[in-house]
């Protein structure tokens, strides 16, 4: 049955995206109270509260592990679960209790609260869900300066379009992904157990303006933000040579697809998608530092660490023809524009975010 959603609530939603989608659903919904909660864990997260206020966006400072700062929101008719430790290097220090408690102890105080109300329930997931080794697996050449699958390269949920929804999932994959894996099921079960309508997003790198890149999450922004600001970068792991690739996609056409999927959520209930933009909005980090050198206009050369992380993947590229055809969707931004876009708000906002994402917020990129 269709619901209006008059109250949203997004938790994370001082984060990047958490802030975004709280804006474009207030933008979008004319009247409705939009609730973005968040205990500003992130660094640089509390310069989203300005654009947030500006957009009529409630903020409620609270933790998605404590179940009373939930009750304390009152009812909502739709949750967008953005609020995460979302690094996948996050825990090899040893410290996983803020990674856990968060990222599937938050999931479930989330699904409670959502099951109280009887709300409907979006979820942002993770290709991280993949396992690591069967990644690394994938049969890559160097093709100019990124590897590469044969185009004609095919094995079970992958082709050179990319890593499809039924890649297999068995193996390791980083307490990160692990945390977003058994949340997904948990997403499953409150929506068979108590007919919740959810849908399941396992998105690919996402970027866009107010992304805090740091070392370990958010690289586009931060390579950027590094070419025009200065300070450290390094090409970390596989040979040190930046050769590794993503495809990116920018928030804006997540939010597309996010409204396409609330518009005919019946159709979607129940589903889990692979997210992102796919082989043409791929690139390596050696093409990006190419591709920042010429917005900065600088020339930097780049040195290069061989050894390489364990959670790191050489090559994720999002097979997202399921997602495309289902909700009849194309991400409408551009490598090239997306790239403009950063830069301009990196120079537009340059003494607010150099604090962060300048010399002082980390010295290498794992990309
Ligand atoms: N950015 C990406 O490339 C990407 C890719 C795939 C999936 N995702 C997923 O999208 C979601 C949003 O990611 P993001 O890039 O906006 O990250 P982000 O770090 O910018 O936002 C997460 C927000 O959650 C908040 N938060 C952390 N712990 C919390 C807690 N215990 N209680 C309440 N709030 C808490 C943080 O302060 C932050 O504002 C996450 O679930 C992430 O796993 C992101």
């Amino acid at each position: 049955m269709a619901r209006d959603h008059r109250t949203v609530l997004v938790t994370g939603g001082a984060g990047f995206v958490g802030s975004h989608l709280a804006t474009m659903l207030k933008r979008d919904r004319d009247g409705a109270r939009v609730i973005a909660f968040d205990n500003l864990k992130r660094r640089g997260s509390e310069l989203a509260l300005a654009r947030l206020a500006a957009a009529g966006v409630e903020f409620v400072h609270g933790d998605v592990r404590a179940a009373a700062d939930l009750a304390e929101v009152g009812a909502f008719d739709l949750l967008v679960d953005c609020s995460a430790e979302p690094s996948v290097h996050a825990g090899y220090d040893g410290g996983a209790e803020y990674l856990v408690d968060t990222n599937l102890g938050g999931t479930a105080r989330c699904l409670d609260a959502a099951r109280r109300h009887g709300a409907d329930v979006l979820f942002l997931s993770t290709s991280r869900v993949y396992p690591i080794a069967g990644l690394r697996g994938l049969p890559l050449e160097r093709r100019g300066d990124r590897l590469d699958l044969a185009p004609d390269a095919a094995g079970t949920g992958w082709t050179h379009a990319g890593v499809a929804r039924d890649f297999p999932l068995e193996g390791a994959r980083s307490l990160y992904g692990a945390t977003k894996l058994a949340s997904e099921l948990l997403v499953h079960e409150y929506g068979a157990m108590y007919g919740l309508r959810t849908v399941v997003n396992r998105c690919g790198v996402l970027t866009g303006p107010w992304q805090m890149g740091k070392v370990d999450q958010g690289f586009f922004v931060l390579w950027a933000a590094r070419h025009l600001y200065g300070g450290p970068l390094a090409y970390m792991g596989f040979g040190g040579e930046g050769l590794q690739v993503r495809d990116i996609l920018h928030v804006a056409d997540l939010y597309d697809l996010l409204a396409r999927q609330l518009a005919a959520l019946d159709r979607h209930a129940g589903r889990t998608y692979n997210v992102g933009g796919g082989r043409e909005l791929s690139l390596s980090l050696r093409e990006l530092s190419v591709l920042c050198g010429a917005a900065a206009g600088t020339d930097r050369t780049i040195g290069g660490v061989a050894d390489t992380a364990p959670a790191d993947v050489p090559w994720y590229v999002t097979d997202a023809g399921e997602v495309r055809a289902a909700a009849e969707w194309m991400p409408q931004r551009r490598l090239d524009a997306i790239l403009e876009e950063v830069f301009r708000w990196l120079t537009d906002q340059r003494s607010l975010l150099e604090p962060i994402l300048g010399m002082s917020g980390g010295h290498r990129t794992r990309g």
